[in-house]
Parts: C-alpha cells; structure tokens; sequence
C-alpha cells in the first residue's frame, strides 16, 4: 500500500469532508443527536474533530484538543452511543467514497480508543 491513510482520506480537504458528514449524522442520529445539539461551539468541535483525525491519519497538522478521556470525561458514555457514533463515522466514509481498507484501517483506530470513551 503506497498511500498514507491520510491521503486515502483525502488529506485536508477530505477529512473536512467527512467531519462535516460525521456532525450531520450524529445531529440525525436519534441515539447521540442530544449530545450533540448540547455542543456550545460546533464550528470549534468540528475544528478538533478534523485535527484529531488529520494528525491520527499521519498528516501534517498536530492536533490540538484535548485527550480523549479529557474531553469525554463525566459524559457516561455508553457502548451502544459508542457504536451508534463509529456508524456514523463509516456511513460518513462510505458517502466519500472510500475503500473498504481506508474504512478498516479508521475502525481499527476508532476501536483502540473505546476505553478512552465510554464511561470515563
Ligand atoms: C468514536 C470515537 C470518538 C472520537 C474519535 C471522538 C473525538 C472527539 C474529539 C476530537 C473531541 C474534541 C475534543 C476537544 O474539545 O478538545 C470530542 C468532543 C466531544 N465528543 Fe467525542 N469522540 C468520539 C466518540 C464520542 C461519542 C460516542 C460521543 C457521545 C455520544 C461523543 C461526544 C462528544 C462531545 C459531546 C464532545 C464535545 C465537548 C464540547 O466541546 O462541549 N464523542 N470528541
């Protein structure tokens, strides 16, 4: 495989792209919409989101938000949230078009951080 997963991605402007389909579907989505209807500054978590998986995915920028457990502490988050929320992720990479690696390579990622996530 020749291309970084950032590129698979579509580098910047793809992840922005796809942050941008991640928000919608989490507004869409009756199982975390509330979560994220309660977002005081959207345009700020939609800056962090595209960082975290702009740096995440090998690319230039550094990310700089805070940890995962820091910003998901005392949410009580639970495991169907958390599942509902890596559909909307994958739905969002299906809509651009990427590979079924790409969509593999992003999940194996999403997994490793579930005990950052639920429940902290
Ligand atoms: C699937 C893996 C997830 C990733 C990679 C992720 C990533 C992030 C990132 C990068 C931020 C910004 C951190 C900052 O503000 O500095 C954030 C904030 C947030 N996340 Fe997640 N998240 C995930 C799952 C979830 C789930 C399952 C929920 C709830 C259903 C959730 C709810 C939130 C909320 C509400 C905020 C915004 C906090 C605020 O700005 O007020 N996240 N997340």
């Amino acid at each position: 495989m020749s291309q970084t997963l950032y590129q698979r991605l579509g580098e910047s402007e793809g992840i922005a792209r796809i942050v941008d389909d991640v928000m919608a579907a989490h507004l869409a989505n009756p199982l975390v919409k509330t979560r994220f209807e309660n977002i005081k500054d959207l345009e700020r978590a939609k800056r962090m989101a595209r960082e975290f998986f702009g740096a995440g995915s090998g690319g230039p920028a550094p990310y700089t938000g805070k940890d995962m457990v820091a910003a998901h502490k005392g949410m009580n988050i639970s495991e169907q949230e958390y599942l509902a929320a890596t559909d909307d992720i994958l739905g969002a990479m299906d809509k651009n078009h990427c590979d079924a690696q790409t969509k593999n390579d992003v999940l194996a990622i999403l997994y490793s951080l579930k005990g950052h996530i639920i429940r902290v």
